[in-house]
C-alpha cells in the first residue's frame, strides 16, 4: 500500500510549562531538561471525535478522494468519552462514509498497528482505500496533581489515507505482556453481584522502566527493518518516532550515529499524544513540504503492553 493523503487536528488550548508551575511542584527547567516539552495542546471545549473527523476530512481531500471512496476505517485509540460505539463508527457518520469501521488499541504503537492492518486489508483485496487514524486524549487518564505524569501528555488526532501501491517496504509489530509498568484501570458500573475487589484510578507509569524499554525496543525494531530492507541508517530521510520524550529520540539518534536533522519532532510543542503522535508528525512533514517522491521514512513507536510497531515507507505522493 501507499500513503496518498494526510491530515491533523490539534486542540486550541495551549498549556505552557509556566502554566503548570502555577499549581504543581514543578518547573519549566525540569520539564524541558528531562522531556524536551515546552508546551502541549489539551482538549478543553473540543470533543475528540470531532477533531478526528476533521483530520479525516483533510486526509481524504488531500488524497483527492471523497468519503464515498473510503472502504474501511481503522482508528487507533486508547481512551475517549465513548466506550461504545467505536470512535471510527462516529467518524464514519460525521464524514459521511459508508464503509465498515473498527477501533484498535495497541497503546502508543496503535497507529502503526492500524497501518499494518490496513496493509493486510488491501493485500487481501478486501479494501482499496483505507482511512487510518490515531486519535487520542491521554490527558484524561492522568492525575493532574501528579507531576510525574500530567506534564508529559497532550491531545490530538492525525489521519492518513492509504491505497494500493508499493509504498510500504517493511513492517514489524511486537508485543510482550508487561502490564505492571504502565496501566490505567477505569471504574466500571457496579452490579448487585460483584463480590471481587476492583482497583481503579489514574494512569500509573514507572517512567524509568518505560524509558529504558522504549529506547531498547525501538532501536531493535529500527535495526531489524534496516537489515531486512538492506538500507543503511542514512538512507532514511526521516525517522518519524513516537513523540514521548526528546531524550528517548536523542538516545535512538545516538544509537544510529545520526544527527538530529533525521529526527523531526513535535513533542516540544505537543507533548506525548500517544498513538496520534506519529500521524500528527507525518501530516506536519507532508504539509510542510519536507517530503519528496522517493524519500524513505521510518516510523517507530512503543507503548503500554508493552507494544512496539515500526514500518518503512517510500514516499510516493
Ligand atoms: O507513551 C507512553 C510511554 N511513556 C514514556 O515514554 C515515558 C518514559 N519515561 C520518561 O520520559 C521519563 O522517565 C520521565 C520524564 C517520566 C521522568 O524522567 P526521569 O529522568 O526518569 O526522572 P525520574 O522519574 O527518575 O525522577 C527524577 C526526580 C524525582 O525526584 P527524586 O526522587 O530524585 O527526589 C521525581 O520526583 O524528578 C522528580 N520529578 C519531577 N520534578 C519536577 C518527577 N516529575 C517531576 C516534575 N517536576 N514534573
Amino acid at each position: 500500500m501507499k500513503i496518498i493523503g494526510t491530515g491533523r487536528m490539534h486542540p486550541s488550548k495551549v498549556v505552557t510549562n509556566q502554566m503548570l508551575e502555577q499549581f504543581l511542584d514543578t518547573s519549566d527547567e525540569w520539564i524541558k531538561e528531562r522531556t524536551g516539552i515546552a508546551e502541549r495542546r489539551l482538549i478543553s471545549s473540543e470533543h475528540l471525535e470531532d477533531m478526528a473527523a476533521e483530520a479525516a476530512r483533510q486526509a481524504i481531500e488531500d488524497a483527492n478522494l471523497t468519503p464515498a471512496d473510503i472502504d474501511y476505517i481503522i482508528c487507533s485509540n486508547v481512551v475517549n468519552e465513548y466506550i461504545t460505539p467505536s470512535l471510527s463508527c462516529i467518524i464514519q457518520g460525521a464524514i459521511g462514509a459508508k464503509c465498515a469501521c473498527v477501533d484498535v488499541n495497541a497503546a502508543c504503537s496503535g497507529f502503526i498497528y492500524a497501518l499494518d492492518m490496513a496493509d493486510d486489508r488491501i493485500r487481501s483485496g478486501k479494501a482499496k482505500n483505507v482511512l487510518v487514524l490515531g486519535a487520542e486524549e491521554p490527558t484524561r487518564m492522568v492525575d493532574w496533581s501528579d507531576r510525574s505524569t500530567c506534564v508529559l501528555f497532550g491531545d490530538g488526532a492525525g489521519a492518513v489515507v492509504v491505497t494500493e501501491g508499493e509504498g510500504m517496504l517493511a513492517s514489524r509489530l511486537t508485543t510482550v505482556s508487561k502490564t505492571d509498568c504502565l496501566y490505567y484501570k477505569r471504574r466500571l458500573e457496579p452490579t448487585p453481584y460483584i463480590t471481587k475487589e476492583e482497583e481503579f484510578g489514574p494512569m500509573y507509569m514507572n517512567g524509568r522502566e518505560v524509558f529504558k524499554t522504549a529506547v531498547l525496543s525501538s532501536a531493535r525494531d529500527i535495526s531489524t527493518l534496516l537489515k531486512q530492507t538492506g538500507l543503511q541508517p542514512s538512507d532514511i530521510k526521516y525517522y518519524v518516532l513516537h513523540q514521548a520524550n526528546m531524550r528517548i529520540i536523542e538516545a535512538i539518534a545516538s544509537y544510529l550515529k545520526l544527527d538530529m536533522s533525521y529526527f523531526p519532532h513535535n513533542v516540544d510543542r505537543c507533548g506525548n499524544t500517544s498513538s496520534a503522535s506519529v500521524a500528527l508528525m507525518l501530516d506536519e512533514l507532508s504539509r510542510g513540504g519536507k517530503l519528496e517522491k522517493g524519500d524513505k521514512i521510518l516510523l517507530s513507536a512503543f507503548g503500554a503492553g508493552f507494544t512496539t510497531g515500526a514500518a518503512i515507507f517510500e514516499w510516493t505522493k
